[in-house]
């Protein structure tokens, strides 16, 4: 294993106030969100999304590493270009999705456990050669009476162990994403203590697993109170309390930490990671960015339509969301950013 690749690549991530851009729904994913908007849920219509965003002018300048899936690393442009040549080219690294996806866990109602252990080191090698140098992997835990159960967090934060062991032994950065879902009425308090549950046992099955820390990278979500929690959270209470439960959880050598978005409006996921950073950028061992998907791409899916004379206004979108997130890893986001597009 070379650990000096790993670190500068997982360096590389969160280099320069840069983040990761997550393209890597899965065909049902990706089908549904076409679906609301009327998009065919075709192979070309993936295909032309895909081609829409990787072809985006200047989206080198924010982002760092972009997550393929499975068919998208395989496809090029029109013209033959792949992807991968078409990301690299632009001074963004390819990473890869590997989880098989997140299914019911065996007597826990209501849990799940993602997939995908067996037959992972013939895959990751294989995405290496195709160009990945990154990989990621999402575990779901829910949060609702009486669960996630011991037996959920421990088993999903062991297979999230397995994987990043594998990927670094692979040459591939690990993306390590447990994400504790909006979905419910908690508290801010309740998600706080769930989140941070779930983050000690990943560093726990994370170390027993020998994963090196300073080559990986922490992708978790913000602690945010459920979305019909009567009880919604101030931006700096969120801010606050997300910064406080990775303190106490996550250790100084993880070069940094990306947040999924998960749900929240794109602005929200912006307004948000602006205020982790402006209150607490110059005091935090790792850099705090974003890994987003929704949160990036969803005001440029809506624009786009399945039409190519939308690509261009669509492409203006996306890389004005992705300067807001870079601006709100400086801390330097702004409402205002809002009102001009890129
Ligand atoms: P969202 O930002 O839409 O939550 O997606 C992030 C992701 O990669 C989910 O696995």
């Amino acid at each position: 294993m070379n650990t000096q690749n790993l670190t500068d690549t997982a360096k590389l991530l969160v280099a320069d106030d840069k983040g990761l851009l997550a393209m890597d729904e899965s065909h049902p994913t990706c089908n549904k969100r076409f679906a609301k908007l009327g998009i065919p849920q075709t192979v070309e219509a993936r295909r032309s999304y895909r081609e829409l965003i990787v072809t985006t002018p200047g989206l080198g300048e924010c982002i760092s590493g972009a997550i393929l899936y499975d068919e998208t690393i395989r496809q090029q442009k029109k013209d033959g270009t792949t992807f991968v040549k078409v990301l690299t080219d632009a001074g963004i690294i390819p990473g890869i999705k590997v989880d098989a996806g997140a299914k019911d866990l065996a007597a826990h109602p209501g849990e799940k456990i993602t997939e995908g252990l067996d037959g992972l080191r013939d895959r990751l090698a294989e995405y290496f050669q195709l160009g990945a140098r990154f990989a990621k992997w999402r575990a779901v835990l829910v949060i609702g009476n009486d669960i996630p159960s011991c037996g959920c967090i421990e088993a999903n934060a062991h297979a999230l162990a397995r994987y990043a062991a594998l990927c670094q032994e692979a040459g591939l950065v690990p993306v390590v994403e447990p994400e504790v879902l909006m979905d419910g009425d908690h508290s801010l308090e309740r998600c706080r203590q769930v989140t941070e549950e779930v983050l000690r046992t990943v560093f726990t099955h994370l170390n027993s697993q020998r994963v090196r820390l300073e080559g990986m990278i922490l992708k978790p979500n913000m602690v945010l109170p459920g979305l019909a929690c009567p009880t919604q959270a101030s931006v700096d209470e969120v801010a606050d309390t997300t910064v406080k439960c990775l303190l106490r959880t996550v250790p100084a050598t993880v070069p940094g930490i990306t947040f999924l978005s998960g749900g929240q409006s794109a602005e929200m996921a912006s307004v948000r990671l602006n205020a982790m950073n402006v209150r607490f950028k110059s005091r935090l061992p790792w850099a705090l960015s974003f890994s987003f998907a929704r949160a990036i791409q969803q005001p440029a899916l809506e624009i786009w339509q399945g039409k190519e004379t939308n690509v261009k206004a669509a492409q203006q979108a996306l890389l004005h969301r992705a300067r807001c997130n870079r601006a709100a890893r400086r801390g330097e986001y702004t409402a205002a950013m809002e009102k001009t597009l890129a």
